[in-house]
Formats: C-alpha cells, sequence, structure tokens
C-alpha cells in the first residue's frame, strides 16, 4: 500500500542532458570546478546549507533555508525536473545553484548559494546554471527573481534582464525578470566565462570529496561591522544571532 502512494507522490523526471563541467580562475588565481550532482550528493551539502539559515547579513537566511527545502526536495522525490550544480575549489564547496525545467522552452531559476564571499563565485555559478539551460538544455529563457539586493545587482542589472512582471515566478509569485537567449549571447565572454574540459586532476579532486566550506559566510564580529554593510544599516545580523544576548529597540 506504502509503495503503491509512494508512486503517486513522486513525480517522474524528464531524462535531461547533464552539464558539461568546467573549470573558471578567480580573481586570486584559484581555481573552481563547477559540476552537476545528483540526488546522493545532497546530504553533504545539506549541513553547509543549515548552517546559514539565521544569518540575516545580506539575505543568507531566506535564501539559505529555501535552498535547503530546494535540495531536501529533490533528494526526496518531491520536485520535477530540478538541477543542482556546484563550485568547488581545492575541492570545497563555494556555491551551489540550481533550478529546474518548467517547459520545454522555459527554464525556473531557484537559487545562487554563495559559500566564499568575494570572488564572485556566486556570480560565476549563477552564469553556469544560465548556460545550462540556455547552450545545453537549448531553453529560451529563464525566468529569475532576486531575493537580495545583491543578487538584484548580479542578475537584473549587470545582465539588464527583460522584465516579465505578468509573470509569478514560482519562488512566492514575485514578479519575474527574464534572461533570454539574446541577453545571455550578449554576455558570453564577459559574464559567462570558464574553460573545458577540467583538467583531470582538477576534475579528479573536485569528484572524489565534496570538502566542507573553509571559508563560508559569517555573522559580523561586532556592531559596527554590521553597519558597515551597505544594505545592513539596522544592524539586524548582529540582532538575529542566535548567540548574542538579546538587543532591545525601545
Ligand atoms: C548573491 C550572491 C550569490 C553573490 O555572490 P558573489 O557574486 O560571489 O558576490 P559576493 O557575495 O562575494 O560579493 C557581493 C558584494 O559584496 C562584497 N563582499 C565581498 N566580500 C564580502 C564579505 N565577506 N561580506 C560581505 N560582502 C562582501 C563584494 O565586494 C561584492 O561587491 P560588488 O558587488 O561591488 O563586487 C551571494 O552574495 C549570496 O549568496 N548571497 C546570499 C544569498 C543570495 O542573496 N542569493 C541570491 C538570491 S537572488
Amino acid at each position: 500500500m506504502s509503495v503503491d502512494l509512494e508512486k503517486l507522490l513522486r513525480p517522474v523526471d524528464t531524462p535531461l542532458p547533464p552539464y558539461p563541467p568546467k573549470v573558471i580562475t578567480l580573481a586570486d588565481g584559484s581555481k573552481m570546478v563547477v559540476r552537476q550532482i545528483g540526488r546522493d550528493d545532497i546530504p553533504d551539502l545539506l549541513p553547509h546549507v543549515e548552517a546559514l539559515i539565521h544569518h540575516e547579513r545580506d539575505y543568507y537566511d531566506i535564501v539559505s533555508v529555501r535552498v535547503y527545502a530546494e535540495l531536501l526536495a529533490y533528494y526526496r522525490y518531491r520536485v520535477v525536473d530540478e538541477y543542482v550544480l556546484i563550485g568547488q575549489i581545492n575541492g570545497e564547496l563555494s556555491a551551489i545553484v540550481n533550478g529546474r525545467i518548467y517547459s520545454p522552452e522555459i527554464g525556473m531559476s531557484y537559487h545562487t548559494l554563495g559559500l566564499k564571499r568575494g570572488l564572485r563565485i556566486g556570480a560565476h555559478c549563477f552564469a553556469a546554471k544560465m548556460e545550462y539551460h540556455i547552450d545545453v538544455l537549448k531553453q529560451e529563457e529563464v525566468l529569475i527573481v532576486a531575493e537580495s539586493p545583491i543578487g538584484f545587482r548580479r542578475w537584473m542589472i549587470e545582465y539588464n534582464l527583460e522584465k516579465k512582471f505578468e509573470i509569478p515566478h514560482e519562488l512566492g509569485g514575485s514578479p519575474s525578470y527574464s534572461l533570454t537567449r539574446e541577453i545571455f549571447n550578449r554576455a558570453r565572454g564577459s559574464l559567462i566565462v570558464g574553460s573545458r574540459p577540467v583538467p583531470q586532476d582538477l576534475l579528479d579532486e573536485a569528484m572524489e570529496k565534496i570538502l566542507p566550506p573553509s571559508d563560508p559566510p559569517k555573522a559580523p564580529p561586532d556592531f559596527l561591522a554590521a553597519t558597515r554593510a551597505k544594505y545592513d544599516s539596522t544592524g539586524t545580523s548582529i540582532i538575529a544571532d542566535p548567540k548574542r544576548k538579546k538587543v532591545s529597540h525601545a
């Protein structure tokens, strides 16, 4: 009985071509391998996403908690046609990006979560997922929303995305923006970079184990550090830190 019910609950994925791994040389000279992972790899990611769900600064909290749910939904077969790509530097997890195939022509971008700051790692991994939709899956457009000011700057402004406000996005119905094939082609070689094939030693290192991020986003050490963050002028990241004493607003 329970087995039959599971058949009803479990959506059937469309077979999709895999994302061919690539390597990107970052501004500090390190090499990041971007590759697709499968369901079996999800448990290796979850603890590193969970660690950020109370990190209010730069909206890591809402994005991490949603990414956690999306990864779990993928792992437990409660979402259809999702894919997950990761960035790894020296084997360490440095970013997670995911999305879904909405229709043969339209992709649905879910999230981008950077686990190491300051090297445009998130931006590069977002570009990789656009590449997956447009170049590999041959889709015509990808629907995107931003959940943070940095995200808005990185996607809507840097790519000059097209407004598609009449289409509610899957992430809560917010107005969608669209990355069209034309926009993607304009960004080739500037925002969308990297090379293939990945040298075998780098690929082997990445495939062997997803190592924990050694420098993940951290809560600001003091109130002034929080206020220095451009979009955190209230220092709410400090207030939200469960390890700190409650701050009175009176
Ligand atoms: C949005 C995101 C993926 C962008 O990642 P990224 O391209 O690697 O960029 P970073 O987050 O490292 O840096 C963003 C800005 O903060 C600055 N920054 C660098 N190091 C930083 C640090 N340790 N803490 C805070 N800001 C930092 C960078 O200089 C950069 O400024 P710039 O836009 O003028 O270049 C990432 O910020 C993130 O995961 N944010 C939380 C989740 C989120 O908002 N996701 C997107 C949802 S739409």
